[in-house]
């Protein structure tokens, strides 16, 4: 039956259609969610999730007694995102990119200080968990001024401030 010519003309229409409609998609993937790159959202939530730890063990390091168990779990938690910042920041995806985002393009310019930006605070926040794990306040405490130094240290270089 499928030798017929008409047969074999439905199925290649039929195949075509479908690939022009995968294709189609594929083109649009990005411009559907009209704030550019998906990438940009996932390295802001990222980001956010990392100031929420950091405010986390702030928080309990102005109480007499802070909760280590939960200061160690947030820097945790900081070291597991801190460890995805360096994939987050594909080419084109800057301020100057037009985007809404606050990625410099020195970024982009200085990929090793990056990088060694982004290392820092996975060394500094895995140092805050073994500080933490401790139980001395004013230790991890200082552990945790070092770690602040990190993010200051990146924001300082590579992120838009707008704030001033
Ligand atoms: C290696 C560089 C680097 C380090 C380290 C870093 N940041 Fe950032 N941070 C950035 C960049 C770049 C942005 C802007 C991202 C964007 O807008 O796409 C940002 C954005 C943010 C944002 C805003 C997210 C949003 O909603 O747009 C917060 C909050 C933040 N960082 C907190 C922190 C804290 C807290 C630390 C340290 C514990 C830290 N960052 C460490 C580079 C870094």
């Amino acid at each position: 039956m499928l030798r017929s010519p008409t047969a074999r003309f439905l199925i290649a229409a039929t195949l075509s259609g479908v690939l022009i409609a995968c294709s189609g998609d594929g083109a649009n993937g990005n411009a559907g969610s009209g704030e550019g790159p998906p990438i940009i959202k996932e390295r802001q939530d990222n980001f956010e999730g990392i100031g929420d730890a950091f405010k986390a063990v702030r928080g309990e390091l102005e109480k007499d007694t802070p909760d280590f168990i939960l200061i160690a779990a947030s820097a945790s938690d900081i070291n597991t995102r801190a460890a995805k910042i360096e994939g987050h920041f594909p080419t084109g995806t800057s301020v100057d990119d037009g985007f809404d985002t606050e990625a410099l393009p020195a970024i982009w310019e200085k990929p090793e200080a990056f990088k060694a930006a982004a290392q820092k605070l996975v060394d500094e926040s895995a140092m805050l968990v073994t500080v933490a794990g401790q139980g001395d306040k004013a230790a991890t405490s200082a552990q945790a001024m070092t770690m602040g130094g990190a993010c200051k240290g990146c924001h300082d270089k590579f992120r838009l401030d707008d704030e001033k």
